[in-house]
């Protein structure tokens, strides 16, 4: 088995251990070690495990580790991933095993991703690196997802899409096929986006508008 720690201890991240233990079912791959997480304090515990130290730790570790960043803010994953500077740290895609992948030769996807279960990836997806597929997510046809992107429960991408860093997508929200969304958007929950959006916005609604704070 492998070790495995999980980055963030928060909601998603007792969800990616809970993913682990299905993942492991009859045939166990992972070995999970405990969380890493630079706000609870050092010896926290959940249901699932005890909180080992930040980020201090996680770059002293002496030995090889796996770990998912399980962090549902883009940015903040992206942050994360900056500060790891331990070659002993590597960080594999943690996929549940219901997750349909309908045509695994022709798709391509990087390190790093969360795909939780009941995903559907179509053929011919392209996924880069530190994505989160919450639940129920599906992705279409010839979709291009660059890195650092949250999907929440429920997201539709649909065929066509682009999509490039660090953009959340709130719970059951839709993106239209052949739309881009460029960085940094965040898109409401239930939103349907059907035009391409501005980066550093967000955006709300059927159809989706931009909002402005
Ligand atoms: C878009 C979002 C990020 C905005 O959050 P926020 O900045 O805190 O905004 P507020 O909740 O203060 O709402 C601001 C206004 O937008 C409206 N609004 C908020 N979310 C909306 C949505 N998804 N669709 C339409 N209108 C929305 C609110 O009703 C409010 O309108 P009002 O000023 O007329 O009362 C948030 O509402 C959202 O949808 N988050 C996604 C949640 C999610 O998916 N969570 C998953 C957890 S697992």
């Amino acid at each position: 088995m492998k070790n495995i720690a999980i980055y963030g201890a928060g909601g998603l991240g007792r969800e990616v251990a809970c993913l682990l233990n299905t993942i492991n079912g009859d045939n166990p791959i992972w070995n999970f070690i405990g969380f890493i997480d630079d706000v609870k304090e050092v010896g926290a515990t959940n249901e699932y495990g005890t909180v080992l130290g930040g980020i201090d730790f996680l770059n002293s570790y002496p030995s090889a580790l796996s770990v998912i960043i399980a962090i549902g803010n883009p940015r903040g994953v992206a942050g994360i991933v900056k500060k790891i500077r331990n070659a002993n740290i590597e960080f594999p895609n943690i996929i549940a095993p219901d997750v349909r992948l309908v045509d695994k030769e022709n798709m391509k996807i990087g390190i790093g991703n969360i795909l939780s279960w009941n995903c559907t990836i179509s053929c011919h997806v392209n996924i880069g690196n530190f994505n989160v597929f919450n639940g129920w997510v599906t992705v279409g046809h010839d979709a291009v997802i660059d890195d650092f992107n949250s999907f929440m429960t429920g997201v539709r991408i649909a065929g066509d899409t682009h999509i490039g860093n660090e953009n959340y997508f709130g719970v059951s929200s839709v993106l239209l096929q052949k739309k881009k969304v460029g960085n940094n958007t965040i898109i409401g929950a239930g939103s349907i986006v059907i035009r391409a959006t501005k980066d550093n916005k967000t955006y709300m609604g059927v159809p989706a508008t931009v909002v402005e704070y």
